[in-house]
């Protein structure tokens, strides 16, 4: 069976499917070729952009932000900024998501900008590291939210949490590979439920401070100790509930009308975000002190517990809802990185093969899901992480920047001065938390990056015949396997 019988047996290839009308017309009815299909609406983006930053990190985070600058006020005012930062960051990918309309984010425009090298630096840190880490710590908190009712009183057995956070790896892949659909409604869905749960945290802080509980959230600025390094140590945790800002210009090929819902979603989700952690963190200190809120395990359960009484169980239930919510919003986005990869040819090409009958990129998520399940298990730190994001979402800001002198028309432009900023907060994002407290981690994390140079010298740049002699047998015979084809150009 080769790539046409594929094709054919499906018959989705560039053909229109004609069907008769009741006065026996007969009528174009669609026209799907093999390619990954705009299907995602303004809803189903907002819900992509608000279901995956809000994960478990507004009801874990507040802990680790709050022990960096040692007082209430300094902390809502990380909280605020964060989201100021995640906004402006965001405002600069609408005007890049416009300009440049092809899927994978900062992928695209670091290539654009930047040329293969450095696209091929972000595609193999991202894929093999930064998202498999994240993903990681999400299924992570989800399995501990999952199984904590089913050991009262005690952790659950870490074993029990690894085999339950495969499980959702697993469950998340198989229903991304089968549809798009599906995946937007278990985004939507989960994103409804997660918004419930911000709102009953909300709501009961709005109640609690209307009796008077406000003790906490006076003299705010006692005990505070900053230094050029704590706050950025602190930065980076709050960054970490917002990171998810910029998931839709990885999917932008797949937006219907991108022009008008990739800025929309933006505008609408992230502010949306914004006002919620920082009146969720308002809650929380109506009803804990400082000192309190550093002793909790679990933030949100503990606020659960003092003030949800007999329904505190509700917490940890929708948390492991929020985070579920979260690891199918990563895996999906995560997967467009590795198909667009794929697709340039800085990975192997089979990864940018799509299902005849789905249209998913299936080979992508599957081979996303085998590195998660690896690396989950090495995994304990999402701070480095966040500081690798940092150094190529600076390489974004300033292509953004390189880009107003050479391309010229784009539907939208935001001030200059934002994408300038962005470039500075960036750098100091990477280097303050090294030049406060110079980690071996942070080598590692260089030596890492720049490893991947003798990975494109041996498989983009040389291209070396044997290479293509032991993948040509192996991609057919995963082709066939998956039944995948390459996608269709479309444009
Ligand atoms: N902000 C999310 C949280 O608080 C984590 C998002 C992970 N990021 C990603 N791109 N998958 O849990």
């Amino acid at each position: 069976m080769d790539e046409d019988t594929l094709r054919n047996r499906k018959g989705t290839s560039n053909e229109c499917v004609v069907a008769t009308n009741e006065d026996g017309q007969r009528n174009q009815v669609k026209e799907t070729s093999t390619s990954l299909q705009k299907q995602i609406g303004l809803i189903s983006g907002i819900c992509l952009i608000v279901g995956t930053m809000i994960g478990s990190g507004i009801f874990i985070s507040p802990k680790s932000v709050l022990s960096n600058v040692d007082a209430v006020g300094p902390c809502l005012i990380i909280w605020a900024a964060s989201g100021v930062l995640a906004t402006l960051g965001a405002l600069c990918y609408t005007e890049l998501g416009t300009m440049i309309t092809k899927s994978g984010g900062e992928y695209v425009y670091i290539l654009e900008a930047f040329g293969q090298i450095p696209a091929f630096l972000y595609s193999w840190t991202t894929i093999m590291v930064v998202k498999p880490s994240s993903f990681a710590i999400i299924t992570l908190s989800f399995a501990q939210y999952a199984a904590t009712p089913f050991y009262p009183g005690c952790e659950p057995p870490s074993i029990v949490t690894k085999c339950l956070a495969a499980a959702s790896i697993i469950i998340i892949t198989m229903v991304n590979s089968l549809s798009v659909k599906l995946a937007n409604y278990v985004q939507n869905f989960f994103t409804a439920a997660k918004l419930v749960i911000v709102a009953v945290i909300i709501i009961a802080g709005i109640v609690l401070i209307g009796q008077g509980k406000t003790q906490n959230l006076t003299n705010t600025f006692e005990g505070a100790k900053v230094s050029f390094g704590s706050i950025g140590l602190a930065f980076y945790s709050g960054l970490w509930a917002y990171d998810g800002w910029n998931q839709l210009n990885y999917i932008t090929e797949e937006l219907k009308n991108p022009y008008r819902n990739l800025p929309l979603s933006i505008i609408i989700g992230i502010p949306l975000v914004t006002f919620c952690y920082i009146l969720v963190n308002v809650a929380y200190f109506t009803v804990m002190t400082g000192t309190e809120l550093l002793r909790s395990p679990a933030v949100a359960v503990t606020f659960g517990d003092r003030v949800l009484y007999s329904f505190s169980w509700i917490i940890p239930v929708f948390v492991a809802f929020s985070t579920f919510g979260a690891a199918n919003g990563s895996c999906f986005t995560a997967g467009r990185i590795t198909y667009v990869a794929g697709r340039e040819g800085h990975m192997v090409k089979i990864l940018s093969y799509i299902s005849v009958e789905r249209l998913t990129p299936a080979p992508a998520l599957v081979f996303n899901a085998v590195f998660h399940l690896l690396l989950y298990v090495l995994l304990h730190d999402s701070l480095h992480m966040v500081s690798v994001f940092w150094v190529y979402g600076a390489g974004s800001f300033i292509s953004l920047v390189l880009n107003r002198f050479t391309v010229v028309g784009r539907v939208l432009k935001v001030p200059i001065v934002i994408p300038i900023l962005m470039v500075i907060i960036s750098v100091y994002l990477v280097l303050a938390p090294i030049i406060d407290l110079p980690e071996l981690e942070y080598l590692y994390c260089a030596i890492f990056i720049f490893s991947g140079l003798f990975l494109y010298l041996f498989f983009v740049h040389f291209k070396f015949g044997w290479i293509r002699k032991i993948m040509r047998p192996l991609t057919i015979y995963l082709q066939m396997l998956l039944e995948v084809v390459p996608a269709e150009d479309t444009e």
